[in-house]
């Protein structure tokens, strides 16, 4: 049904019509032993989960609503990059079957015209210094129009149809997904971080420019230098002290 061009990627997929979250099934195959490369999909969600406790709104049909669950032999320290991984991938498709410019978000959200129309949950298992698993979740606005963005994030949060004016079909971009996840995911562990980390450069968003950086403990302005090894996020205040960021918010707007 999927008619996936994959080796790895999908080999198991579970595709359900409504669940809470894919990410909470996801840890549950986990658990059960599900192997590396299980795709998890919804055509809807009714507790979506975003970043930082937030929810993520995920209507029934509009969207990519998926988690991936991968086994990497790496150490945790590198599990953020294979988030910036999954955030090149969904910039290049964009770009690559639309008119449209994507941007990337340090460290994963996806813009087109300023506006978010993606966002990834990366959530990690880890013992020592060993990733058990990691669960990778990609949701995707595709088929919203402009009155099925809830009204209070109408102003920073988009679809693929909405930018680029035409109806996307979900299925196919999921395969397409997959298929570049897959390929880049194995290039990575053939050579490296390197040339993830220049395409995401390549589409990253503010980089070389001043913006608003804040943490729970603190806010300021900072010029974003680029993207360490690590999955880092390179920043440089007023007084030329550069910091590496593993976890914080990059406030756009007037910058
Ligand atoms: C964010 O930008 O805050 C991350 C959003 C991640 C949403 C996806 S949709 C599929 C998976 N299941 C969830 O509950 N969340 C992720």
């Amino acid at each position: 049904q999927w008619g996936l061009e994959t080796s790895w990627i999908g080999k198991e997929l579970h595709h359900y019509d409504q669940v809470e979250s894919t990410q909470a099934i996801a840890h549950r195959m986990a658990k059960q032993g599900k192997p590396h490369g299980t795709v998890i999909v919804a055509d809807e969600q009714v507790k979506g989960k975003g970043r930082m406790s937030r929810p993520w709104h995920s209507p029934k049909g509009k969207g990519i609503w998926m988690s991936l669950l991968l086994r990497p032999e790496l150490a945790p320290i590198q599990a953020p990059q294979l988030t910036l991984l999954a955030a090149t991938v969904l910039a290049e498709l964009i770009s690559h079957y639309s008119e449209l410019d994507p941007k990337i978000k340090w460290p994963n959200d996806i813009l087109v015209n300023h506006k978010k129309i993606s966002g990834i949950l990366t959530e990690m298992q880890a013992e020592q210094d060993q990733i058990q698993y990691v669960v990778l979740g990609i949701g995707i606005n595709v088929n919203q129009e402009e009155d099925e963005i809830p009204e209070e994030i109408r102003h920073k949060a988009s679809s693929l149809k909405i930018e680029s004016n035409k109806t996307w079909e979900v299925q196919t971009v999921i395969q397409h997904i997959l298929r570049l996840f897959e390929q880049t995911y194995d290039q990575y562990l053939d050579s490296g971080f390197e040339h993830v980390k220049s395409i995401w450069e390549h589409y990253g968003y503010r980089i070389g420019e001043e913006v608003k950086i804040s943490t729970m403990k603190r806010s300021w302005k900072a010029f974003l230098v680029g993207i360490e090894p690590d999955g880092a996020l390179l920043a440089r205040d007023d007084s030329g002290n550069e910091e590496k960021l593993y976890s914080a918010e990059i406030h756009w707007g007037e910058g």
